[in-house]
């Protein structure tokens, strides 16, 4: 890759979450399979449906600058994804698997929101107001993503678990 410029580096960061997104939408029905609880169990589902949407918007924004979306991979995801797969098959206690599996997903918000905040400023900065607004909509989820997951381990996950 060759970036020498902000507009490049925006391009190459729209594709490391594309691959990011897509990675999401494949661990997502896995991590609903194994959760114990209902409640998280009804949260990666609806989380599944919203990844989806995500994916579909940033091929939206790479339409919207002209280029043709494709993905770089993203080491980042790949080891937040790892880790959350071992820890699926590590732990066998159902009740503390489910608040492993939201401390997992957290980190994945966390490094979305990290992602998208970045991708929103550089969108602004660069002139793209199309891209703001949709890269701002998946941002607003993520992040209401993080406050229903660190609920569901205050709401109990994790005193079932200790
Ligand atoms: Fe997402
Ligand atoms: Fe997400």
């Amino acid at each position: 890759m060759s970036v020498t410029n902000l507009e490049e580096l925006f391009l190459h960061t729209l594709k490391d979450v594309y691959y990011a997104e897509k990675q999401i939408v494949k661990a997502l029905p896995k991590m609903a399979r194994k959760a114990g609880s209902e409640d998280v169990k009804a949260a990666f589902d609806s989380h599944l449906t919203e990844t989806r949407e995500h994916v579909t918007r940033l091929e939206s924004v790479f339409a919207a600058i002209g280029k043709k979306p494709s993905a770089v991979k993203c080491d980042a995801i790949v080891g937040i994804l790892h880790e959350a797969t071992e820890l699926m098959d590590e732990v066998e206690d159902t009740e503390t698997l489910d608040a492993a599996m939201l401390a997992a997903a957290q980190a994945v918000e966390h490094y979305e929101i990290a992602r998208y905040g970045t991708l929103v400023s550089w969108a602004g900065v660069l002139g793209h107001k199309d891209a703001v607004k949709t890269l701002e909509a998946t941002r607003e989820e993520e992040k209401a993503t993080d406050d229903k997951l660190s609920k569901l381990g205050k709401s109990g996950v994790n005193k079932k678990a200790a």
